[in-house]
């Protein structure tokens, strides 16, 4: 905690209209170290003199807020136990019931590596299950500038690294060093923008009636103070199906075993909700 945040919340507000108050006190001081050493400014003080005169700079503050860093697969654990255990056995309950078709929410997608992670493993259970129920998935982002980068579906060689080359070939076309994502991970997945604030829907729009089988929420709660991160996780799990799972990043699951969650195996970040 650093005695600058509160005053500079305060500040940024009156004079910009910037509302940093829903971030985490040491997340804040982390992005004001970040911008007091990229703006060359000796102290944080001295940055926070910058950014009550100077509005591009306090925009620029606010890009350093929102990370929008993701990788595809990320976290191996998490998605090896999608793949092995979650996915068929979700596949298998609709086929068993009335619904006709397994419904995903990647609730804060960035540019929408872990919806098309998603696609890739359900496509590649097709040829071996043709009978296997559709799906849709909804990828939703509070950031417009990400949700375009997601429909584009490009991404350079360093961002596809996790990705095996046995994927890459199948999934992507090469042009020029760019990565595009085929035709086939696009087909079921609706990109949108939406703020996980936004007090009008507890779900995405386009999604109509929510009730998902699984929903991703990963790698924003630490952000956000407890009474946010509290609105975050009551809207998402207000959004999920009976018997679905909520899957978070890896430095989030403490936040939700601190809320009586369990883990459906230890270390996976996926959770029966
Ligand atoms: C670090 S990225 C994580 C992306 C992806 N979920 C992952 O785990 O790789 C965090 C994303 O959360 C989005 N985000 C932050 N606050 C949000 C909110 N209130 N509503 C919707 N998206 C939000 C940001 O725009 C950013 O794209």
């Amino acid at each position: 905690m650093n005695d600058t945040t509160p005053y500079l919340s305060e500040l940024l507000l009156r004079l910009h209209g910037i509302d940093i108050s829903k971030y985490e006190d040491s997340f804040l001081h982390n992005a004001l170290l970040k911008g007091a050493t990229e703006s060359r400014c000796a102290s944080v003080e001295e940055y926070g003199v910058l950014l009550k005169e100077r509005r591009s700079a306090a925009d620029l503050f606010l890009q350093y807020l929102n990370i929008q860093y993701s990788e595809f697969l990320r976290n191996t654990l998490t998605f090896s136990v999608l793949e092995g255990i979650i996915l068929p056995s979700l596949l298998s309950k609709i086929k068993a019931g009335k619904r006709k078709e397994l419904r995903i929410w990647c609730a804060a997608c960035a540019a929408g590596q872990e919806a098309y992670s998603l696609a890739m493993l359900l496509e590649e259970r097709r040829p071996g299950d043709p009978d296997a129920p559709s799906y849709r998935i909804f990828a939703t982002d509070q950031s417009d500038t990400v949700i375009e980068e997601a429909l584009l579906g490009r991404y350079s060689a360093g961002e596809i690294q996790n990705v095996s080359m046995k994927r890459v070939a199948a999934w992507f076309t090469e042009q020029g060093g760019v990565y595009i994502v085929r035709e086939e991970l696009r087909a079921n997945i609706q990109f949108s923008v939406f703020d996980l604030f936004s007090e009008q829907s507890r779900f995405p729009p386009e999604s109509i009636y929510g009730d998902f089988d699984l929903v991703f929420c990963a790698n924003l709660l630490y952000y956000y103070k407890r009474e946010y991160r509290q609105v975050i996780l009551d809207k998402v799990r207000s959004a999920i199906a009976r018997g679905g799972y909520l899957v978070t990043g890896e430095t989030e699951r403490e936040i939700l075993l601190q809320n009586a969650h369990v883990e459906v195996i230890p270390q996976s970040a996926i959770f029966r909700v």
